[in-house]
């Protein structure tokens, strides 16, 4: 068992990891992540008082479900791209989705963090671990700029201030010849509102970004492709697993667009 003492932000990460845990627990699971539960029994922590139920469970797995469709669908059509997979907590997309060899990944979070992956999760020659505050920019010169780039940063952006976050966009657009960012953003209301969410109210974390219009993100050197509110990330088929209560709430959020779009997913280019 590996105990850990993690605060803030840093600590969100264990919330994710438990709701794919509980997701992957249930007969029908919408991601069924059986390494994210693999690596909370080895984690001494009480996952019970980090503030995910039921159904922050759900809202968890449904926001990466697509974010995994997403980034599967570019690495299909870019089969020697980087990864850089930011902020990635103890996220298992890269056992998840299982790129080719030819695609090199980087997941990148404080070291603190990256320390933890590093004891728990297997090492594969086409897998690096990057432990650095994703606004130290430095880490950048360790990744080559040739290739194509897919940037995926799942739960990350509303930790950063949004002069750190335009930074780290420009800076990254600059970087590549080319590629995709997919990333979740809160709306300005999200931000005001972050002490309803009880994983922001145990953990102690801050958020400081909120990003009403995508469209927002297109002055630093981006083309947004897709954005999807939070109340149309379940496709019909991940409906139909989920329970009758969850599906309720998910029709009521889709008439009511100040709550659908708090968080929403977006597709850039660049
Ligand atoms: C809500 S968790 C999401 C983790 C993971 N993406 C997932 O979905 O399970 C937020 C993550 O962002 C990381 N984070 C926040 N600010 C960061 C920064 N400036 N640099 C690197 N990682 C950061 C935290 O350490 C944490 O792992």
């Amino acid at each position: 068992m590996e105990k850990v003492h993690f605060t803030e932000e840093k600590a969100t990460m264990l919330a994710t990891l438990y709701g794919r845990a509980l997701d992957s627990r249930l007969e029908r699971p919408v991601l069924g992540d059986r390494a994210a539960d693999e690596a909370v029994k080895r984690i001494d922590f009480d996952f019970g008082k980090i503030g995910v139920n039921r159904d922050a469970a759900v809202s968890i797995v449904l926001r990466a479900k697509p974010i995994d469709a997403w980034s599967a669908d570019f690495l299909r059509t870019h089969p020697d791209a980087i990864v850089l997979h930011l902020g990635c907590g103890m996220d298992t997309r890269f056992q998840r989705l299982a790129p080719p060899s030819t695609v090199h990944w980087y997941d990148v979070d404080y070291p603190e963090v990256v320390e933890l992956r590093r004891k728990l999760y297997p090492a594969a020659d086409n897998h690096t671990d990057i432990g650095t505050s994703v606004t130290d920019f430095g880490w950048l010169e360790q990744v080559p700029s040739d290739r194509p780039a897919l940037i995926v940063a799942e739960g990350l952006t509303m930790y950063l201030t949004p002069d750190e976050g335009a930074e780290l966009v420009r800076r990254l657009v600059a970087k590549f010849p080319s590629g995709e960012l997919i990333c979740d953003v809160f709306s300005r209301r999200g931000i005001t509102l972050q002490k309803l969410n009880p994983v922001i109210r145990k953990t102690g974390a801050t958020l400081y970004w909120g990003i009403d219009d995508p469209r927002e993100l297109e002055r630093h050197g981006l083309t947004l492709v897709s954005s999807l509110d939070a109340a149309h990330w379940a496709t019909p088929d991940v409906l139909a697993r989920l329970r009758p209560f969850t599906r309720f709430q998910l029709r009521v959020a889709k008439h009511l667009p100040m709550l659908a779009k708090m968080a929403r997913i977006v597709r850039y280019s660049f």
